[in-house]
């Protein structure tokens, strides 16, 4: 069995930006939920992109060297011990994981505190990311006063920290072919599932027995997990932007919006639909759902190489704000609205975030001050929406209209992919989905 083939040439990449140096990248730690019982592990996403590695106390040491190919991929983690693994499952332990995992040495996770020292011992540079865990931070800097602490043997500690983020989120925030087709997979799962919510909701059911179902369609087609809390949303919950209670009950005549997506292999989909209960869009409903799904088109089409991370959100502004003048939401021109920003009572969010191992994946969405340009592997969400709170101000007809659509989109040579596209969206389809 050999898993790896994109991580060891990630780990090369990775160490010939270093140049020289020594880079420490510890995995997540466990957490408990209460006493003895743990929450579901999740590895930590830079570790995972280098390792392929999955268990948890692990952590990756690479020390590089001009000449690559003396460059030493070392990983620490957990010995084999059959007690515990009667207990809690399978350990590779390090003969195995170095082996399968193609590091250059592994060693026990107890052997850290004696070896790191060394390790860092008359290294110039450290690439390590400070602040992410006070845990890990107290451990560095231990090892680090430890290597000070030698001065008169002649070793020095590094004196100059980079955060190792830095290089990993720009590696991170191009897609491989790998990589998306693991996010197609994912995207497809999730498309399934709220494809299903939309077949079986029915007025009178609860938020919870449609989330029970997504889940259920996640964990069914192999996904690990859902990749974040969904938000499963009827009639005015949905104008609460990170609403996770789901637990009212589902009303005819309101919409249900939802937001969900299915983690597969590390991966994130984020996908948000936007349908009515009874299965037919009111008239106003249908007014304000074509708008904000004419924002996402254009939108959408502002994805390709050429425009800047701002290009789609500008593109859907433009639309949404145009929609907020006709149905008498905002007052002025396009122009006016926008610069007064009057529309942030509607539209208070920004048009989508990087998506990859993270729901909001690593990556600078500027670059010297600059919005950066889009290139071809990049993949975002797309996911403008309305939502209208009542306010004297506001005719009533629109109160408690709370509707997002929201997909995975990645940017090709020639334009953009859009991974989700089967979730139905335009209203024709969705009431055909619902009514079948
Ligand atoms: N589901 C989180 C988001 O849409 O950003
Ligand atoms: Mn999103
Ligand atoms: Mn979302």
């Amino acid at each position: 069995m050999n898993l790896i083939t994109s991580y060891q040439p990630r780990r090369e990449q990775f160490a010939a930006q270093m140049q020289s140096g020594i880079a420490i990248i510890p995995t997540a730690p466990e957490h408990l939920r209460n006493r003895d019982s743990s929450y579901p592990y999740r590895f930590d996403s830079y570790f995972y992109y280098l390792t392929g590695f999955q268990e948890p106390e692990a952590i990756l040491v690479i020390v590089a060297e001009e000449n690559n190919s003396d460059t030493r991929y070392i990983l620490f983690c957990r010995d084999k011990d059959e007690t515990r693994e009667i207990w809690d499952g399978f350990r590779y332990g390090p003969e195995a994981a170095k082996e399968i995992f193609n590091f250059s040495e592994a060693y026990s996770i107890t052997k850290l505190d004696e070896l790191l020292p060394k390790l860092l011992a008359n290294q110039t540079k450290l690439y390590f990311s400070l602040g992410q865990d006070s845990a890990w931070d107290l451990r560095v800097t231990g090892w680090l006063n430890q290597v000070r602490g030698q001065a008169r043997t002649g070793a020095t500690a590094p004196t100059e920290i980079n955060d190792s983020h830095t290089l990993l989120d720009e590696m991170r925030l191009f897609k491989s072919a790998e990589e998306l087709q693991i996010m197609r997979q994912s995207a497809a799962i999730s498309t399934q599932a709220h494809k299903r919510a939309m077949q079986i909701v029915k007025p009178g059911m609860n938020e919870c027995e449609i989330e029970a179902e997504l889940l259920y369609l996640f964990r069914r087609q192999g996904a690990q997990a859902a990749a974040y809390t969904s938000i499963v949303a009827g009639g005015s919950n949905a104008c609460v932007l990170h609403y996770i209670e789901n637990n009212s009950q589902l009303k005819t005549g309101d919409l249900l919006l939802i937001d969900a997506g299915c983690e597969l292999n590390g991966y994130a989909a984020d996908i948000t639909r936007t349908f009515p209960v009874n299965g037919k869009f009111s008239a106003v409903q249908k007014d304000i759902y074509q708008l904000v799904l004419s924002a996402q088109e254009a939108a959408i089409a502002a994805v390709k190489p050429g425009n800047n991370w701002d290009h789609p959100h500008q593109a859907a502004l433009q639309v949404l704000v145009q929609g907020f003048i006709d149905f008498g939401l905002c007052k002025g021109s396009v122009d006016s609205v926008i610069d007064s920003q009057d529309y942030k009572r509607y539209y208070m969010h920004r048009t989508g975030h990087w998506l990859g191992l993270d729901v909001h994946d690593a990556g600078e969405y500027k670059q010297n001050g600059k919005w950066r340009s889009l290139q071809p592997g990049m993949t975002l969400t797309v996911e403008p929406g309305c939502y209208i709170r009542p306010a004297e101000n506001v005719p009533q007809h629109f109160w408690d209209i709370g509707i997002r659509i929201e997909d995975d989109v990645v940017v090709t040579k020639d334009g953009n992919e859009i991974l989700t596209i089967a979730a139905p969206k335009k209203i024709t389809e969705i009431e055909e989905v619902m009514y079948e």
